[in-house]
Parts: C-alpha cells; structure tokens; sequence
C-alpha cells in the first residue's frame, strides 16, 4: 500500500515521513515538497500531483487553503485523502471563511469529509475518501470533553475552560517573532485569546459554544497540555466524570485514562497517546489531557486514520 506526504519539508510533514518509514504496511513512495515552485531537497521530492495515482493515499501537511485543491487531485486520481491542516474540518463555508479570512477553497468537497477524530468517528473514517485529521488543540480537548458531555454530566450553560498550553512545534516550522527562541525560552505566554482559529472547530465537535478556549506557548519543542474545568451537574463529581471516560476509553489502545497521578508532557512525548487525569476542585471536575501535538495532534492521527480507511489495522505503524 503506497503513500504520497505532500508538505514532507515541514513539522507534521517530517514526522509523517518518519512514522511512514517505520510502518510494516504503508510505504513512503512519494515524499514531496508543498510548495509547486519549491526545488527538490534530500530525500523529498519537487510536488507533483501527477504522480498521484500511484499511490493509495496522499497525505497533505500544508498550510490550510492550499491543501484543498491537492486533495481535488489526489481523489480524482483514486486515491484516499488524509488532510492534515484544516481545510476540511469545519462543515460550513461561511464559518470557514469568517476563521480563515478566505471563501473555501472546496466547498463542493465538504460533505464528503469525514472529521478524523479516530476514537468518535470510527466508522465513518473507515469508509472515507476524504479525511480532515483534525487540529492538534482540538483533539487535546475533544478526547477529554467528549465522553463527559455524550453522558450529560456538564450544567447547561456554564462556561467549560480550556486552558490549553503547546509547545511551539505546533507553529510550524517558518521562525516568527513569537516564536524564536529569545521570545520563549524562560518565558510563557498566553496568546490569540477569543480569536484562535481552532475554536469554531472545537465548537462544531462539541456540538456547544460552552468552550472557552485559552492557548499558550510552552517553552518546549512539542506535546500539548490541556486542562479542563468544568461545572458538572447536581450531585456529580470527579468520580463519575472518570467512570465516563474510563468506560468510554476502556478498550483504546491510545487514550489511557490515568488513576494514579495527573499526566505530563514526557508521558506521552513522540508516542500517539493521549493520557487523562480527573480531579475535584471547588465544586469543579478538572480533567488534564496530554497529547504530543506532532502525533496525536497530526501526523499519528493521520496514519491512524489512513489505517482505518485502506482497512489495515488500526494502530500499525504507531507502536
Ligand atoms: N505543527 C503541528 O503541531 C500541527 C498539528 C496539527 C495540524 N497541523 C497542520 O498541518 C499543516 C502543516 O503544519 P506544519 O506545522 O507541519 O507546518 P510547516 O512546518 O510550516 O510546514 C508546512 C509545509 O507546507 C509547505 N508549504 C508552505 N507554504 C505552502 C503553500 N503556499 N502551498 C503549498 N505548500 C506550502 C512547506 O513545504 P515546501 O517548502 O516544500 O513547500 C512546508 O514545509 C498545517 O496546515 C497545520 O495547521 C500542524
């Protein structure tokens, strides 16, 4: 089974590549650049999409608007689409454009995305041409959150924090202001606060505009923190809320729902994992949930998606 990564120059691209080396069944053929004009570069190959009917699945690791027209032309050519940025992720054009500034570059396509949140959309992702992995914040929240709202646990209407912290891998690889290192090493900062293009996603998977969704900036390479406050219903406390997803995870070979202490960055670094701690404080359920952000958050994801859709086992290649 044969697989393009378009975008194998970046962070989610790079990492793909490698788990894509190592993987028993899908075979890196085609490493490509994103860019059209960009020269080949050791070990990765000029883009060219019409090499895409040789392979089974193109993976695509670029900025999202370009991304979109690559998966036109790899799905005309037969094969299986795995989006990792975010051009497939939100089901309305007009909330796309309101987050990305740009009318969307696929509409036509959306219907037949299906949003690759492995563990909630198995089914779905089995029979999908077109896969939108999702965002790396997102899936840091949703895999916490999900199962706790699924058996109503949650007060109508009061307000669940997300408070969320990344390392800075989750920027790409292009160096700016923010990111360089004299900006955040010994430093830590909150940033996009209200305006992060990663909330209409979490609002859409949640099915609620409860959220409110606060990232920061580790002075780290990768891995993702999110920790969860919420106000649960009467009579309901830290117990119940582990019950429900430790029920929900209880037979997930990457989410492993943690009895013994909270979870950390290092116990999930370079792994598909995502680990999740439960605690009562004030009358709040705080859930922490870690991800790193490169495998969960991308490029294990996207390999754990194309497994399902290519109907390889689901966790090949991944550890
Ligand atoms: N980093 C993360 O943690 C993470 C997590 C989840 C999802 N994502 C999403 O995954 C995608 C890739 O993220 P990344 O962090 O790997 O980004 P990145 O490090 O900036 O790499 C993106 C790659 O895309 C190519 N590219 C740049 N501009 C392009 C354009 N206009 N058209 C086509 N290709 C272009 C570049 O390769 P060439 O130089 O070869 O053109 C670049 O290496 C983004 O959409 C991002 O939102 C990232």
């Amino acid at each position: 089974v044969k697989a393009a990564v378009v975008g194998a120059t970046g962070y989610a691209g790079q990492e793909l590549c490698g788990l894509l080396r190592g993987h028993p069944a899908l075979d890196l053929a085609l490493p490509m650049r994103g860019r059209a004009e960009a020269p080949p570069s050791e070990g990765v190959l000029a883009l060219d999409t019409d090499r895409f009917g040789e392979v089974d699945v193109v993976f695509l690791c670029t900025p999202h608007g370009a991304a979109a027209p690559l998966a036109r032309l790899a799905l005309d050519a037969g094969a299986k689409v795995v989006d990792v940025s975010a051009d497939f992720r939100l089901k309305d054009p007009a909330v796309y454009e309101a987050t990305y500034g740009a009318p969307h570059p696929a509409p036509d396509l959306l219907d037949a995305a299906v949003y690759g949140l492995t563990e909630h959309a198995r089914s779905q992702v089995s029979g999908a041409r077109l896969i939108a992995n999702p965002g790396c914040y997102p899936t840091s929240v949703l895999l916490g959150l999900l199962p706790v709202l699924e058996a109503q646990l949650v007060e109508r209407g009061t307000p669940i924090i997300a408070d969320c912290k990344s390392g800075v891998s989750g920027a790409g690889v292009a160096p700016t202001a923010t990111t360089h290192y004299g900006n955040v090493a010994g430093n830590f900062s909150a940033y996009k606060v209200g305006q992060h293009r990663h909330t209409p996603e979490i609002h859409q998977a949640a099915g609620t505009e409860q959220v409110v969704f606060v990232p920061h900036l580790l002075p780290c390479f990768r891995g993702i923190l999110a920790t969860l406050y919420l106000t649960p219903i009467l009579g309901v406390g830290a117990g119940q809320v582990r019950e429900a997803l430790a029920e929900c995870y209880a037979e997930e070979p990457f989410v492993t729902v943690r009895s013994d202490r909270m979870p950390n960055l290092h116990d999930v670094d370079l792994t598909n994992q995502c680990h999740l701690g439960v605690a009562e404080a004030y009358g709040q359920v705080v859930i922490v949930s870690t991800i790193d952000n490169l495998q969960k958050g991308a490029a294990g994801q996207a390999v754990q998606n194309a497994n399902l859709a290519l109907g390889l086992e689901e966790g090949l290649g991944l550890g």
